[in-house]
């Protein structure tokens, strides 16, 4: 008998990887009862993950009436306006609106913003200096993981440097578990984001300035966008690149002030070995846990015992895939060495998905992740984590992975 998930309790958040490995152990993918009365598949094994992924029988279009119901409001407008992205959606639509951003996230314009970058990290580690200066011990996640993803979609966005903190503190706000801030700072914070993109889509028609959102701006219209969609695209290119994207430098920290000789092997090996840093934490740390939800439009055996009946929710567990002993020898174990060019390199990990929805800001999220980690350790060469690494709380539920908090210290 299986235990019930709950995805809230402390424990789980932290180390969810035993239950997984339960989980894997009767099979690839499992019926999981949940607290709240219901059930769903977990997919945990790496070959099934893969071709649930790439399969149209499991379909992104959340069914009708999905989310918590509530009076209508702005803030519940702006919520709504979401949900017509192309993370929710199949094809044909899916085509249709990934095929615009695909144009814009060329290669060469993601790697045009490394100065930039480059830029934003050195002013947050500048800043994080004279904190620690004056407070002796500083939150990493808050000072540096979240501010930076969010300051470089300001850029791809094209926001005006001087809304960027405006758009950090709605960013926090709405990101945030509900009870941490006052009633109606969420909402608010909505509603401000919803009329701020409403405008700034407006503008960017008014005057293009060479940012990637107003290419996406230009052709939206040339390729049959309406604003609904070109709002629910700004939304989700904020929400798809921060989170995940600061659990991504959140872990990286966090493991690198935790395996000493890493962090020695990373600043003595160079790019090559910073890269193999991101890509071991986007394999052990898994920055989104699970995909978005799929559900099943007809039944599908997935071999091993697993029979999906139709109109069935899955979610395909990346962190369990990415642990999948069959695809990753010891792998609990942080080993940077795995994705070293030399060698026997590592099965690829899912950590940005497979198939159609195959994350568009893959490039990007590496991009920051190699130019923040070793700008951080090589200004600040005596950092020291200032909390016991086993009682840092961990982001609850099952979509975003990473550590709340990172205290760090100089030693
Ligand atoms: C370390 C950072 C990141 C990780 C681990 C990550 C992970 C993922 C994953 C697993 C998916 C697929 C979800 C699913 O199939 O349900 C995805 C999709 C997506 N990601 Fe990312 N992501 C990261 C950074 C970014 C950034 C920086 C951006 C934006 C610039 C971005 C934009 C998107 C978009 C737009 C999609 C939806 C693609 C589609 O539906 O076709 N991501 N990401």
């Amino acid at each position: 008998m299986l235990d019930h998930l709950n995805p809230a309790d402390p424990g789980f958040a932290r180390d969810p990887y035993p239950y997984y490995a339960r989980l894997r152990a009767q099979g690839p993918a499992a019926r999981v009862p949940l607290t709240n009365g219901t059930h769903a598949w977990l997919v945990t094994g790496y070959d099934q993950a893969r071709a649930v992924l790439s399969d149209p029988r499991f379909s992104n279009v959340p069914p009708q009436g999905a989310g918590r119901p509530g009076p209508d409001s702005p803030a519940r407008r702006a919520r709504g306006c979401l949900a017509r992205h192309m993370l929710n959606s199949d094809a044909p639509d899916h085509p249709r609106l990934r095929r615009l951003t695909t144009a814009t996230f060329t290669p060469r314009r993601v790697d045009a913003l490394r100065p930039r970058i480059e830029h934003l990290a050195d002013g947050l580690v500048t800043e994080l200096a004279g904190e620690l200066d004056r407070h002796g011990t500083v939150d990493l996640v808050d000072a540096f993981a979240f501010p930076l993803p969010v300051l470089v979609i300001g850029e791809v966005l094209g926001v005006p440097e001087a809304d960027r903190a405006d758009l950090r503190e709605w960013t926090y706000r709405v990101g945030s578990p509900a009870d941490a801030l006052e009633p109606g700072a969420v909402d608010e914070a909505w509603t401000r984001l919803h009329a701020y993109f409403t405008h700034l889509i407006g503008h960017k028609r008014e005057s293009p300035g060479d940012d990637l959102f107003s290419t996406l701006v230009h052709d939206a219209s040339e390729g049959g966008l309406d604003d609904g969609e070109l709002l629910a695209m700004a939304f989700l290119l904020l929400f798809a690149g921060y989170e995940t994207t600061m659990n991504l430098l959140a872990s990286a920290t966090l493991m690198l002030l935790t395996h000493e000789e890493e962090l020695d092997a990373a600043r003595r090996g160079g790019p090559g070995r910073w890269a193999a840093v991101v890509e071991e934490t986007l394999r052990h740390g898994s920055p989104l846990e699970g995909t978005t939800w799929r559900r099943t439009t007809e039944r599908v055996d997935l071999g091993g015992g697993a029979v999906i009946p139709a109109e069935d929710s899955v979610l395909v567990v990346l962190a369990a895939a990415n642990r999948d002993p069959g695809h990753f020898p010891a792998p609990d174990d942080f080993r940077p060495a795995r994705y070293l060019p030399e060698g026997r390199r590592a099965a690829p990990h899912l950590a940005f998905g497979h198939g159609p929805h195959f994350c568009l800001g893959s490039r990007l999220g590496r991009l920051e992740a190699a130019v923040a980690l070793p700008r951080l350790f090589d200004a600040l060469p005596g950092l020291a984590l200032a909390a016991d690494p086993a009682e840092l709380p961990y982001r609850p539920g099952l979509l975003v992975r990473g550590p709340r908090r990172v205290p760090v210290r100089r030693r």
